[in-house]
């Protein structure tokens, strides 16, 4: 028996009705619920241990204020752009700090205001130490002690120096050389002989035989020159000693920076001139080795004195480089160094032992 043709179309409304019922469901499902549907627990949990341990930024101990200065930790991202860690001098996070900086000068000679407690096994400590191997204090006991080394050193794990970079090629080189009223000049307050100091003094009154050199600083005049007035100062010389203290691989300070930022050419006594030359373009600086004596070193700089061509060579380095001016106060020295291990401890983690630290430093 065939069906009547209105059971036929009965049955297809229906089949259609249903067809579009669940059509509707669905889509109903995927617009309404689909968004309010929830990671279950398990996803979560993952998820969350995940983001945590991404923004959980590392402890750093500052063990003790360098010479007691203290400053604002938050210089470190103000001034540096460094936010990689938590810094802190607070001792009862020792447990809990994955870097422990120490400074090398506040270390008693018994170790006994190092920390007492064990060492947990992530913990790295750092030394901090940015004296010469000629003004160091060899303290016994801290040869197999530390994990890093922060120091000027360019072979250090955290090496901290003014340096000049690479200049930006869309930068222009505007430099206009500064009016000079002055030949040779030298800001000097250390004399202290003990320190190292008497290579460059006994230079220094060699050279003054056969050239005037204006001095400042305490050392042999007595008047400090102001941090104020230091780059105004030196920019009226045409020539600056950057006499270091003592002579050592590396050790290459703010005597040099200071005129190359001022627009002054350094006449550097230190290493040999192949090690500034790590640091400087050869051709920013006159090297006291570059003569046999202070007398031809004199007559060049009376050459150049007089010869502006010749001068004017000793900045074209300015086209390639930028310098940037270092820091003049104690508390601004001791934060760039600070910061530099909270970015080393955020973004390094490997386990690390040093060994034989004075080996190292004093060869
Ligand atoms: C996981 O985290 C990311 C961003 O951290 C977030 O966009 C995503 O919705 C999270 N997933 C779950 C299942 O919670
Ligand atoms: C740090 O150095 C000490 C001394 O050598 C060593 O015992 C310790 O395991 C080192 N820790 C890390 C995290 O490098």
């Amino acid at each position: 028996m065939n069906p009547s043709p209105t059971k036929k179309l009965l049955f297809v409304a229906t089949t259609c009705a249903v067809l579009i019922c669940c059509t509707f469901a669905v889509l109903l499902f995927f617009n309404n619920f689909s968004p309010k549907w929830t990671a279950p627990p398990f996803l979560a949990a993952i998820n969350n241990s995940k983001s945590v341990e991404t923004k959980k930024k590392p402890i750093v101990l500052l063990w003790f204020w360098p010479l007691g200065v203290h400053f604002d930790f938050k210089e470190c991202s103000r001034v540096h752009n460094i936010d990689g860690c938590i810094l802190t001098d607070d001792k009862s996070l020792y447990n809990e700090a994955e870097g422990v900086i120490i400074f090398h000068k506040g270390i008693s000679r018994d170790l006994s205001n190092l920390p007492r407690s064990p060492r947990p096994g992530f913990q790295r400590w750092i030394w901090y130490h940015v004296e010469s191997p000629t003004n160091t204090a060899k303290i016994p006991g801290l040869e197999n002690l530390f994990n890093l080394t922060l120091s000027y050193r360019k072979d250090a794990d955290i090496t901290v120096r003014n340096e000049l970079t690479i200049r930006p090629k869309d930068m222009k080189d505007d430099f206009v050389l500064p009016k000079k009223d002055k030949l040779v000049c030298w800001v000097v307050s250390n004399h202290d002989h003990h320190t190292g100091t008497a290579v460059r003094e006994n230079y220094y009154h060699e050279l003054s035989k056969h050239i005037a050199i204006k001095l400042y600083g305490t050392a042999f005049t007595s008047r400090r020159l102001s941090y104020d007035d230091y780059y105004a100062t030196i920019s009226r010389c045409k020539f600056y000693l950057s006499f270091e203290n003592s002579v050592h691989r590396d050790y290459i300070t703010e005597k040099i920076n200071g005129p190359l930022c001022a627009g002054t050419i350094p006449v550097v006594l230190g290493p040999p001139r192949a090690n500034y030359e790590v640091f400087y373009p050869s051709s920013a600086f006159i090297h006291i080795n570059d003569f046999p004596d202070a007398k031809s070193l004199a007559d060049h700089l009376h050459f150049l004195d007089k010869n502006d061509e010749a001068y004017m060579k000793y900045f074209e380095w300015r086209k390639h480089y930028t310098v940037s001016r270092h820091v003049l106060t104690l508390q601004e020295e001791f934060v760039q160094p600070v910061c530099l291990a909270c970015d080393f401890v955020a973004k390094n983690k490997e386990y690390r032992e040093m060994h034989g630290l004075y080996d190292w430093y004093f060869s």
